[in-house]
Formats: C-alpha cells, sequence, structure tokens
C-alpha cells in the first residue's frame, strides 16, 4: 500500500505544498483535466449540517426549503461560487420520525430549472423528486409523503436530467435523518454533532479563479467527473474533536464518481452498524468499508485509547476499471484514480471524555431474504460503450436503451415482490439505484453477500462481470403514469442516459 506522501512525491514531485492545501496527488487530474491551483487551506474543525425538524402545521411535518446560490470558501481567501439549500452550500439535515407525515416546501431560486429528490425513501412517485417533478426558477413545489422507513441516513439531491452531475457538483444536496420506535431504545451514540457525526465525502476540482472545475468532457464523461480536493460536509482538511469514548460517523458517499475504501491510519478495527437505507441486525468489525457514490454506511470507532486517529481512504481495488480485465491496468486504472490513499477527517479524542456505553450486540430484527417469494426475475444489463469512447462518442445504456423521458421501460404489479438481476457488460463498476424501494441483496455472482451488504439497500455497486441479485418488494403506491427511475449513480453515466423508468401499476 502507498503512502500519502509517497504518492505525492512520485507523482507530483513539489507535493509538500499541495499536501497542505488538501489537494490529492491526483496525475488523472494533472494530465487530462485541468492545471491544480496552488491555493492554501489551513486544517478546520469539520462543518456540521444544520439540523432542521421542520415545523408542524396542521398536523403535518413542513419544511421550508430554499435552493440558492452562494459563495464558499474552501481554500483561504478564495471564494467559490456555489448551490446550496437554505445556505451556500449543500443543506440542512432534515430530522423526522417514521410514521409520522411530512411536506416539503421548496423554493428554487437558483436561476435555472432543478429538482429535489429524496434518495432511499419510499413515497408515491409524484412525491419523489425526480426528472419529472421540475421546479422552475422561482417557483415552489410542495410534495407531502408518510415517512414509511426504517430508522437510518437518507439524503436529497438535484435530479434535474440531464443537469444533475453539475448541480450536486455545485452543492445541491443534503441528509435526511429517519429515527424510529425501535432504533432509539438501542442504546447508541446519538446526540447530532457530538457523538452522532455526519460525513458527506465529495471530491470536487477547481479552476484557477476559484470556481468549480466541472467538464463534460469524454474522459469525465466516461471516469465520471473526480476531483483532486476532498471535501467533508463541504470542509476541506477537516478535524473533529471529541468529547467522548465512541463516535458513531454516519457515511454518505455524495460524490459524483469516486469510490472510496474507508479505514483509521492504524489499521483500527470498528463496527458497522448500518448500510444505507437502516440497521443491521448485528455489528459488523471490520477495518474497511467500500462506498460507490450514493451508498452510505453506520460505523462506530473507539476512542477509549485516546490516540488521534485519521479516517483515511485507501486504494479501491474495485473501484472502477479493475476486475482483471485486459484495460484494469495501465492508463485507464491510472485515470480511474480511486488507486490513492488520502485523509479524510482527522479525530482528536479531547483528554476529556464522557463515557460511551458498549455497542449492543443484537441490533434490529430483519426479515430473511426469500427468493421464494419473488414472482420472476427481470434482468437488467449495464452497458458502456468503449469502442465509442475511442471514436468519440459514449454509449451509456441499460439493456440496450438510453433514458428516454417519454418510455417507460418496466412495469411492475404492486403487492409484489420481484428478483432484479444486475448485470454487468462494461468495464468498470456502476453504482446500480433504485428509487422507491429498499432492496435486499440475495448474491454476488451466485455467492452471498458479506455481513456488511446483508441490511436494507437503495445502491449496489455492480463490479465489472458481475451479476447481482436483488430482492425487491413492491408495497404501496401504484400510478400507472408516473415512473420511478433506477439507474447508474455515476452522475455523469446517469445524465447520460445510463437510467430507465420503471412504473407501479395496481
Ligand atoms: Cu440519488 Cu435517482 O438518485
Ligand atoms: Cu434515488
Ligand atoms: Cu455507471
Amino acid at each position: 500500500m502507498i503512502s500519502r506522501r509517497t504518492a505525492l512525491a512520485g507523482l507530483l514531485g513539489g507535493g509538500a505544498s499541495l499536501a497542505s492545501a488538501g489537494i490529492l496527488s491526483n496525475r488523472y487530474t494533472q494530465q487530462w483535466v485541468f492545471g491544480s491551483p496552488a491555493f492554501a487551506a489551513g486544517p478546520k474543525p469539520l462543518a456540521i449540517p444544520k439540523p432542521l425538524t421542520g415545523e408542524i402545521r396542521e398536523g403535518v411535518r413542513t419544511y421550508d426549503l430554499g435552493l440558492q446560490r452562494g459563495t464558499s470558501r474552501f481554500f483561504d481567501g478564495v471564494n467559490t461560487p456555489t448551490l446550496g439549500i437554505n445556505g451556500t452550500y449543500l443543506g440542512p439535515t432534515l430530522k423526522m420520525r417514521a410514521g409520522e407525515s411530512v411536506r416539503m416546501n421548496v423554493t428554487n431560486k437558483t436561476g435555472q430549472a432543478s429538482t429535489l429528490h429524496w434518495h432511499g425513501l419510499h413515497l408515491p412517485a409524484r412525491a419523489d423528486g425526480g426528472p419529472h417533478q421540475i421546479i422552475r426558477d422561482g417557483e415552489t413545489w410542495s410534495p407531502q409523503f408518510t415517512v414509511k422507513q426504517r430508522a437510518s441516513m437518507f439524503w436529497y439531491h438535484s435530479h434535474m436530467v440531464p443537469h444533475t452531475g453539475p448541480q450536486v457538483y455545485q452543492g445541491l444536496a443534503g441528509l435526511i435523518y429517519v429515527d424510529d420506535e425501535e432504533t432509539s431504545r438501542l442504546d447508541l451514540p446519538s446526540e447530532y454533532g457530538v457523538d452522532d457525526i455526519p460525513l458527506v465525502l465529495q471530491d470536487r476540482a477547481f479552476n484557477d479563479d476559484g470556481s468549480f472545475f466541472y467538464s463534460t468532457s469524454m474522459p469525465n464523461m466516461m471516469m465520471g467527473m473526480r476531483g483532486n480536493v476532498l471535501l467533508v460536509n463541504g470542509t476541506n482538511r477537516p478535524y473533529f474533536q471529541a468529547r467522548t469514548n465512541k463516535l458513531r460517523l454516519r457515511l454518505l458517499n455524495g460524490s459524483n464518481a469516486r469510490f472510496y475504501t474507508l479505514g483509521f491510519n492504524d489499521g483500527r478495527t470498528f463496527q458497522q452498524i448500518g448500510t444505507d437505507g437502516g440497521l443491521l441486525e448485528r455489528p459488523h468489525e471490520t477495518s474497511q468499508i467500500t462506498l460507490g457514490p450514493a451508498e452510505r454506511a453506520q460505523i462506530i470507532v473507539d476512542l477509549s485509547d485516546g490516540q488521534p486517529v485519521r479516517l483515511r481512504s485507501f486504494p479501491t481495488p474495485d473501484g472502477g476499471m479493475m476486475g482483471g480485465g485486459m484495460m484494469g491496468r495501465g492508463m485507464m486504472g491510472g485515470m480511474m484514480n480511486d488507486n490513492l490513499t488520502f485523509e479524510v477527517l482527522n479525530i482528536r479524542p479531547d483528554a476529556q471524555r464522557a463515557k460511551s456505553p458498549a455497542v449492543p450486540e443484537r441490533l434490529i430484527t430483519l426479515s430473511r431474504p426469500d427468493p421464494s417469494q419473488a414472482i420472476g426475475t427481470r434482468r437488467f444489463v449495464m452497458q458502456m460503450g468503449m469502442g465509442g469512447m475511442m471514436m468519440g462518442g459514449g454509449v451509456f445504456a441499460i439493456n440496450g436503451k438510453t433514458m428516454d423521458m417519454n418510455r417507460i421501460d418496466e412495469t411492475v404489479r404492486i403487492g409484489t415482490t420481484e428478483i432484479w438481476q444486475v448485470d454487468n457488460a462494461s468495464m468498470m463498476s456502476h453504482p446500480f439505484h433504485v428509487h422507491d424501494v429498499q432492496f435486499r441483496i440475495l448474491d454476488r455472482n451466485g455467492v452471498a453477500p458479506t455481513p456488511g451488504e446483508t441490511g436494507l439497500k437503495d445502491t449496489v455497486v455492480i463490479s465489472p462481470r458481475e451479476s447481482v441479485r436483488l430482492l425487491l418488494s413492491f408495497s404501496d403506491y401504484a400510478d400507472p403514469d408516473r415512473p420511478y427511475m433506477y439507474h447508474c449513480h455515476i452522475l455523469e453515466h446517469e445524465d447520460a442516459g445510463m437510467m430507465g423508468q420503471f412504473a407501479v401499476t395496481a
């Protein structure tokens, strides 16, 4: 494993100054995309997105959200034009409880059409905030729905086809915390911003004038837009002062395309307690966890030794153009650049720390995924035209089709359970995401999922030549005319058409 320092020295020569500005060594962006501006950035306390509980109006928990333009500082004295929700970059953490009804008043003040999608939530298609629920500049969109979720961390983001990539990149995203009875009874760290810490991981690239660099040139479309600066909750080079012996970290890969393999610099193990859509049945002890774009995980790290520790991203063995394919190494492997080691969060335990309870051995009860309940198997093949790239035209498709807003690709019956078999016919990994439902993973190439993937999921990484079987139940909200989406969550692939639509019918 190559250390960050070595990587910098090897790839950039004068790496020290870049390291102090939080610049990841990134040969791909260096050579292919842009010149790396030499901005300085000192370490900063980790920003915690403001919690927003909304207001109860006529029995409905109501949130007022404004999509707006702003200016953010990711480097000392450098201004970056950004987008945010009720702020300059990203948005507040919406806190809600399972079972209550909520209403969102989303006002768009960005000067461009947008949408706001509630990623991971089970709700009617008309409230989903997908590409059909466009909010024009100056308009307000007010969906209402019941929170039918297990407790977990979800998120919201622009889904404005074909500008989801640039809008999310500029900051149109935020978190949702859903709480429920079952989880509140557990003795888990749950003081928001104190021992329950959300971490939104996003890599960004910058122009010399401080603005974000975003490009849809062919390499960026193919690999997805990657940057050489890591922002965590919008903070460059963040540290966190821990006041407790345990921290619950809620991780979101909020990046457009980068995969992260997260672990600690001293190799310490941690307990994974949750996946995208809820808790695991029991904690899973591990030392590394890989997250593709849009995937989430909850982990608990023990700081009782009082030692400073760094959350790091390590090379992702299968984070894209890999899997032993003929282009797994060399040019394409280098372009992927998920083969770097870099800092994510510097954790500094206080000398005086509050004691934390032991992690419960049992968390929640999940039903056993039972494939015999399925009425059939539906197959999805993710395709990317490599030949097309070489000739200057990329092809991004599922089942040979590029996204068409006017075509409903699949129709499922309400009240049924199905197996979706997702095959990856391309040479890089794709995070496959399904709206409306939380699903379970049955197997990967016939092999049962690892303990960390046994929980509720809405996004699953499909490696090259892999075939993954999912079990999904469509229990509510028939609407033959309004579809939900399924797509690759590498936002540049999604924008280029690696997306399809399904409707739930009565
Ligand atoms: Cu996170 Cu279709 O989206
Ligand atoms: Cu979604
Ligand atoms: Cu993809």
